[in-house]
């Protein structure tokens, strides 16, 4: 427990942590099955064009979010530009300004126009009344995002957008194995878009996928990942080289078979995060909607300026000198960010949520490498800071 400012590591002390504390790691899987499916791949020489591994992890992938069809690609941005181009939108997209700018710029990828919306401060999601404002006779669509590892409230975004007649799709690269009254994200809208990033809880070092009920549809997401017109399903208006590689896939398939235990250590570590971080003035944790099923891969906290006495920036330095590697979501917004900033529905909107969330938003680190007693440690260090909120900003102040 640190006790004195001087004790530190931002001013003077001695790092509490000797290696850097990502805020995610790969989560490996055994070496020997690793060696084993790459084994596999050399055998076959078989590296790329919907080798066997790819075929199989569409097929896995499918029955494991309960979907018709599943669609893997080279990454989530290919992904989400993709479906994006599949579903043959035109004009305006309503879009969170409150997310990762990929979901944002796929759209620009896409020759689309984003117009963003403000999220709900509560969920950092969007609803109905934040998306509303925006909708003009441009809008074709609307691309949601299950943010943290958690659905958003699919189901009254899907009548939200019937009723008005407009496309929904999602970007659910954080949300592998959410789900909702029982159905698995994946399910919703037109069509989802999944990671398969390193830092997400299934992993194929990059990857994405598509997923999607309407087989019309998934003709076309089949079509466009390959440029190569010898595999046509659909008329297209446009193809790229969206492929997954077998080495991706080798390794996606590992982890998706190891997703039930990741889950489960997760969520120790957000219990432990939860016992550890309670009865901090202004520190709250990202809390997890116990009627769904999430996947707990981030911690999220919110800290309140007001009430901790110090802005969550002096933590994010703080902690980052302690090796504590946090980061500020998603600071500074896609609202203040080129080319976005300079469009005319950004300036005429309001993102008053979106703001809150950029200045008080910090995630800390999770992963396989965690042990308790490192997150015991990080809460203690959230819990000193908070603790000498007052000297601590007076020297801060005083500080160059
Ligand atoms: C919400 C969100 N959307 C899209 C992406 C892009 O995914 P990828 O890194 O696989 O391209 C990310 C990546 O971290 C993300 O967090």
């Amino acid at each position: 427990m640190k006790k004195h400012i001087e004790d530190f590591a931002f001013l003077g002390g001695k790092k509490a942590f000797n290696h850097p504390l990502h805020i995610a790691q790969i989560n490996l899987p055994p070496w020997e099955d690793v060696k084993s499916a790459f084994r596999g791949i050399f055998e076959r020489r078989y590296f790329a064009n919907h080798g066997p591994l790819v075929r199989e992890l569409d097929h896995r992938f499918a029955e494991f979010v309960k979907t018709e069809h599943a669609v893997c690609v080279t990454n989530g941005t290919v992904a989400l530009m993709i479906l994006a181009r599949a579903l043959e939108l035109s004009g305006e997209v309503i879009v969170p300004a409150y997310t990762f700018p990929a979901t944002v710029q796929a759209l620009s990828w896409a020759g689309l126009t984003p117009v963003l919306c403000d999220v709900d401060p509560k969920t950092q999601m969007v609803t109905p009344e934040t998306i509303e404002p925006h909708i003009t006779p441009r809008t074709s669509g609307i691309l949601a995002v299950h943010l943290w590892g958690q659905p958003c409230e699919p189901e009254i975004l899907e009548n939200f957008a019937s009723d008005r007649g407009l496309v929904l799709f999602f970007d659910a690269c954080h949300g592998i194995g959410c789900s909702t009254n029982s159905r698995r994200i994946g399910n919703f809208g037109a069509g989802e878009a999944f990671s398969f990033h390193a830092t997400k809880v299934l992993n194929g070092g990059e990857g994405g996928c598509i997923t999607t009920n309407n087989a019309q549809l998934a003709d076309k997401l089949r079509t466009i990942r390959n440029f190569h017109p010898s595999e046509t399903f659909a008329p297209v208006p446009l193809r790229i080289n969206g492929k997954m590689s077998e080495a991706q896939a080798a390794l996606a398939l590992l982890s998706l078979k190891e997703y039930p235990e990741n889950v489960a250590a997760n969520f120790h570590r957000y219990e432990a995060y939860r016992l550890g971080l309670s009865g901090i003035p202004g520190v709250s944790l990202l809390e997890y909607n116990p009627a769904s099923d999430n996947n707990y891969q981030y911690i999220i906290v919110e800290i309140d300026e007001k009430l901790a006495g110090l802005h969550r920036n002096i933590f994010f330095e703080l902690l980052s000198a302690e090796n504590v590697i946090c980061r500020r979501h998603f600071y500074p917004g896609i609202h203040n960010m080129t080319p976005y900033s300079k469009m005319a529905s950004t300036a005429s909107s309001n993102f008053t949520g979106t703001d809150w969330l950029c200045q008080s938003s910090l995630q800390l680190p999770t992963s396989q490498v965690m042990t308790e007693q490192d997150v015991k440690m990080v809460c203690r260090l959230v819990r000193s800071i908070q603790l000498l909120a007052d000297p601590i900003r007076s020297k801060m102040d005083d500080k160059p």
